[in-house]
């Protein structure tokens, strides 16, 4: 939402993917068809569970399905989900390379700090290192 509120994202279309985008994982490693099968996801809730029109359904469609797929050019709503879901990397210990993020906001210095410092308390949590630790 922070992101979104630079880009001027669809909020709506957004929260909806930070919530599905990886529901279709079968595993937490590689999944290549992880994206596809949410975005099949996003089309059998709408109406039902996803409460949107059908312009952002598409953009919530296409966001799930290239979602992994290191794309940096879409609709600004699409980029912002793309740029949210590599803000969070260090998830998973990795640190995010601003040359594959999408939009400038994504890329601000303390805009990518904050991210960091805040996805990777699990990682920390869990007992694992990190490469990077911000210091501002
Ligand atoms: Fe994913």
């Amino acid at each position: 939402m922070l992101l979104a509120a630079q880009t001027g994202a669809n909020t709506r279309v957004v929260e909806y993917f930070a919530f599905i985008h990886d529901l279709g994982r079968r595993n937490d490693d590689h999944d290549p068809e992880h994206g596809l099968r949410a975005a099949g996801l996003a089309r059998e809730l709408a109406g039902e569970l996803i409460d949107v029109t059908e312009v952002e359904l598409g953009l919530l469609v296409h966001a799930c399905e290239g979602h992994s797929e290191g794309h940096l050019e879409a609709d600004v709503t699409v980029m912002t989900c793309w740029d949210a879901d590599r803000l969070d990397l260090g998830r998973v210990g990795i640190v995010p390379d601003p040359s594959r993020l999408c939009t400038a906001a994504a890329r601000d210095r303390d805009l990518l700090a904050a991210a960091y410092r805040r996805s990777i308390q699990g990682f920390l949590e869990r007992g694992y290192g990190c490469r990077y630790l911000p210091t501002s």
